[in-house]
């Protein structure tokens, strides 16, 4: 590379400038996450911070789950616009079920949602709100002991996915001498779980020497206090006890002051960096890779996302016309099995049918064998009938005949002989013996026109 050296001023020296000012009209967002048990000072820490009093409400102890809960607020220092978002994770810390799960999918989805937006065809990045979380304060309980085993799992969750900031919150319940064994080993216990927490860089000559002196403070131990107490002659924030008073703002009192200068004074920026670059990358290249996208192909050639795109959809279209070609098959055995199995059905009701129609065509003979047979009997009978019909006329004729010579005088009204008025005694034997032939018909009845 040669270098030139100008004739005159040129004006390239202001792109600084000139992106200062593009920034500023454009504002700033930042997003801080506090997760911390229920009480621990988390709201009042914000407060303290940016000085003001943020909208909040307590949260009970009786949450049923961890949930997140985001607030935006507009922020304005000089002509320097800052959109906050203040997320607490509620009910962390109090439930049987403490499950960090809510707070690392609550990060993953604004990933997500930022990883959708520059993925469109028509981005909108540039107005955008980024919702994505720069720093995680990291609450832990004044206890002196050791770090509970729920945060530590909490913190390594998290660490991959956001920057961690560890403080140990409403520090002035814990002595001096209590306070310094109890940082060193929270440290101690972090490194030897593996846990990374954001270390202040110190690759930037401006800010390298304090960030290093301030990293040999972590965690910091702060108290928060909007509350405004007299010292001598000036106002102070701080908390007042019956043995004294605990100032905010007093670095010999806590570390809230190097809490702020770090945090918002000197490594807003760094932090906003670190999530686009290191977490939000790690978060892209995983799900692209899930997609399928890689930058290297086999032998490690490198492969442009438009290749891998048409490997991809080739390898997909294959898939699923094997996929079809399996489907088309299933249904044709299918197909197959069902007529199988309706063509039996069909045999089977066509061998009922003739089977009741044999049945039907036999019973029909059989009744129609029974009627011929009554038909017979009934001429049969009817000839009979006719028969002693004729025979007792013929009887009736000879007895009328007979009485009639004898017994003249019992003849009824009309002049015609009744069975009443014919004695017993005096029937003659032609009487019975119409009967005994009578008999004989009925036992004999073919005898008829022998009998005759
Ligand atoms: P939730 O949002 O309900 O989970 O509570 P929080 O974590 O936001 O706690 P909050 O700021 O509401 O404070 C709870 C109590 O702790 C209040 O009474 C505060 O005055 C007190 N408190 C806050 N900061 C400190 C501190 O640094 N030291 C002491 N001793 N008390 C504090
Ligand atoms: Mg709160």
């Amino acid at each position: 590379m040669r270098l030139l050296d100008l004739g005159g001023h040129v004006g390239f020296d202001s792109l600084p400038d000139q992106l200062v000012s593009k920034s500023v009209s454009q504002g700033f967002s930042f997003n801080i996450l506090c997760v911390g048990e229920t009480g621990i000072g988390k709201s009042t820490l914000m407060n303290t911070l940016f000085n003001t009093i943020f909208e909040t409400e307590e949260s009970g102890h009786y949450e049923a789950c961890v949930r997140l809960r985001p607030r935006t607020y507009d922020l304005q220092e000089s002509n320097v616009h800052l959109k906050l978002t203040i997320v607490d994770a509620v009910g962390f810390g109090d439930q049987i079920n403490k499950d960090e799960r809510p707070i690392v999918d609550y990060i993953d989805t604004q990933f997500e949602n930022y990883l959708q937006e520059e993925l469109k065809i028509q981005r909108s990045l540039f107005d955008y709100h980024d919702t994505r979380i720069h720093v995680c304060l990291y609450f832990i309980t004044p206890t002196g002991h050791s770090l509970k085993s729920l945060d530590l799992v909490t913190m390594k969750k998290l660490d991959s996915k956001v920057n961690i900031i560890p403080i140990i919150a409403k520090a002035d319940t814990i002595s001096k001498s209590e306070l310094h064994k109890f940082k060193n080993k929270i440290m101690n216990e972090l490194d030897k779980n593996g846990v990374q927490i954001y270390q202040f860089p110190t690759d930037d000559e401006a800010v390298a020497e304090i960030n290093a002196v301030m990293n040999a403070h972590l965690p910091f131990a702060v108290v928060g206090s909007t509350d405004e107490v007299k010292v001598g002659n000036k106002l102070v924030r701080a908390r007042q006890y019956p043995w004294g008073i605990v100032q905010v703002e007093n670095e010999s009192h806590c570390d809230f002051v190097k809490l702020r200068e770090m945090l918002i004074r000197v490594n807003m920026e760094d932090l906003r960096e670190q999530t686009h670059n290191r977490h939000y990358e790690l978060y892209r290249r995983h799900k692209l890779e899930e997609m399928g996208f890689q930058d290297t192909a086999a032998e490690s050639k490198p492969i442009s996302l438009q290749e891998t795109y048409e490997t991809r959809r080739k390898e997909f279209l294959c898939e699923l016309q094997k996929k079809e070609e399996e489907m088309r098959q299933m249904f044709v055995n299918k197909v197959k099995e069902t007529e199988l199995e309706l063509k039996e059905k069909e045999k089977e009701l066509h061998e009922r049918f003739e089977t009741l129609k044999r049945t039907h065509q036999e019973e029909k003979r059989k009744v129609e064998e029974k009627r011929r047979q009554l038909e017979e009997e009934k001429i049969a009978f009817n000839r009979r009938k006719a028969a002693v019909e004729t025979m007792q006329a013929q009887a009736l004729q000879v007895t009328s005949q007979q009485p009639l010579r004898r017994d003249k005088d019992k003849k009824n009204s009309k002049g015609m002989i009744t069975k009443s008025n014919v004695e017993p005694l005096k029937y003659s034997s032609w009487w019975q013996a119409i009967q005994c032939c009578c008999n004989c018909l009925v036992k004999n009845p073919t005898g008829q026109e022998r009998f005759l």
